[in-house]
């Protein structure tokens, strides 16, 4: 065999015998997964605590946090079982220590700093939105610097992606996240009592009712229409829609707690605005970048990630948006858009390739319930103050 040969084959065994546990806890899912350092997923686990939150109305944090510690260590053994490796021939664990709810955060950081002081592993501290932006990477050749939106339940942001841990903050959101308002929104609508409805979350019932509505009937703002930024507003139209929704009560001469007959058209016209302000500040971001060489010339990428990038329809629009601006867009596949502990495992085969925030088992980490991504530039980006010109969104019915 050629010398170079020997040298590929035997850094693709390296690669593949690091093998990473990853460990999410940071708001209701505890998933763990473990990995080889090529990508490949060799066992995974998750629990939702969806239907219990759901019956609740909202995540209550205690509730969470009970849940995480009934589940977690049967978990973290089955991710372990399937894959069929055992902790001693672990490389590192991985587990998510920032942002999220505190409590939620305590215990996956407390089991994994058990778990690698009683195997003598390596600890990997996770930011949740970073393993987010990777994800990608892990599915597709997608190089740095990349252009990323993240969408879920308790974020919004544009970022420019320029290494593992390298990332430069365009836009946050200014109040709530995209998936909070829809998650709001269909308990204002009470929607758990809609019988196509009442197992999904906020976002996907809505994007399911949506389907059969009518987004004209109601039109609501969007967002921030004056604020030349890549910054996100999601409160005001929560407040706009809850509006319609009180007048639609009293026109149809029903109380709050019964499902409207005009759910549906209430629901497209909520999904259709919110997919807008993602879109406008997701253009004037692309417009930013090329400004300021941010991207390569090159296949300059643009990646939709978090919960809220499963909706199809803000698919759409941003694959438009992505057109027009010659940017290549890519959203991982839904399952691993929302929570799940193999983002996390790649965040630490990443971060384990790159010799970056690799630590020894004694080392003592806390967690960080807010911690801001990579390095805030949204004040230039507004200073900037790029107007977006028109733009024809014609989303098919
Ligand atoms: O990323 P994720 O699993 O958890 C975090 O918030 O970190 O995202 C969950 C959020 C929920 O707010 C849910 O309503 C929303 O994502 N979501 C959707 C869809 N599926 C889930 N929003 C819109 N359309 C969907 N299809
Ligand atoms: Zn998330």
């Amino acid at each position: 065999m050629f010398p170079s040969k020997v040298r590929l084959l035997r850094s693709k065994h390296t690669l593949a015998s690091r093998l990473v546990l990853g460990i999410e806890t940071s708001c209701d899912d505890t998933g763990a997964a473990v990995m080889d350092g090529t990508g490949t997923i060799l066992g995974e686990s998750l629990h939702s605590q969806k239907e219990v939150h759901l019956r609740s109305g909202g995540i209550i944090p205690t509730v969470a946090q009970e849940l995480h510690r009934a589940n977690i260590q049967r978990v973290v053994q089955e991710a372990l079982q399937r894959s069929g490796v055992a902790p001693a021939e672990l490389a590192a664990v991985a587990a998510t220590v920032k942002p999220g709810l505190a409590l939620s955060l305590g215990v996956g950081l407390r089991f994994s700093q058990a778990f690698v002081r009683q195997h003598n592993k390596p600890f990997i501290p996770v930011h949740h939105m970073e393993a987010h932006a990777l994800t990608v990477r892990m599915l597709h050749a997608v190089s740095f610097p990349f252009l990323v939106l993240l969408v879920s339940g308790g974020h919004a942001l544009l970022a420019v992606a320029r290494g593992v841990d390298d990332f430069l903050l365009l836009g946050r959101t200014l109040d709530e996240a995209p998936g909070d308002t829809l998650d709001k929104v269909a308990r204002r609508l009470s929607l758990r009592k809609h019988p196509r409805c009442s197992t999904l979350s906020g976002g996907e019932a809505i994007e399911l009712l949506a389907k059969d509505g009518d987004r004209r009937r109601f039109g609501f703002r969007t967002p921030m229409g004056q604020t030349p930024d890549c910054c996100f507003s999601f409160a005001g139209l929560r407040n706009q829609i809850t509006m319609a929704i009180q007048k639609q009560e009293e026109e149809e001469g029903v109380q709050e707690g019964t499902l409207l007959s005009s759910v549906n058209d209430i629901a497209a016209a909520a999904q259709h605005t919110v997919a807008m302000h993602l879109a406008k500040r997701t253009h004037r971001a692309a417009l930013f970048c090329r400004t300021n060489r941010l991207l390569p010339p090159d296949e300059p990428t643009l990646v939709l990630s978090g919960g809220v990038a499963s909706n199809q329809y803000i698919r759409k629009v941003l694959t438009i948006i992505a057109e027009r601006t010659g940017l290549r867009l890519l959203c991982p596949p839904a399952r691993f858009c929302t929570d799940n502990g193999v983002m996390i495992a790649w965040n630490g085969v990443e971060r384990l390739r790159e010799g970056r925030g690799v630590l020894a088992p004694d080392v003592d980490v806390s967690y960080e319930p807010k911690a801001p991504l990579g390095v805030d530039i949204s004040a230039e980006v507004r200073a900037a103050a790029i107007r977006l010109p028109s733009l024809r969104i014609k989303i098919p019915d």
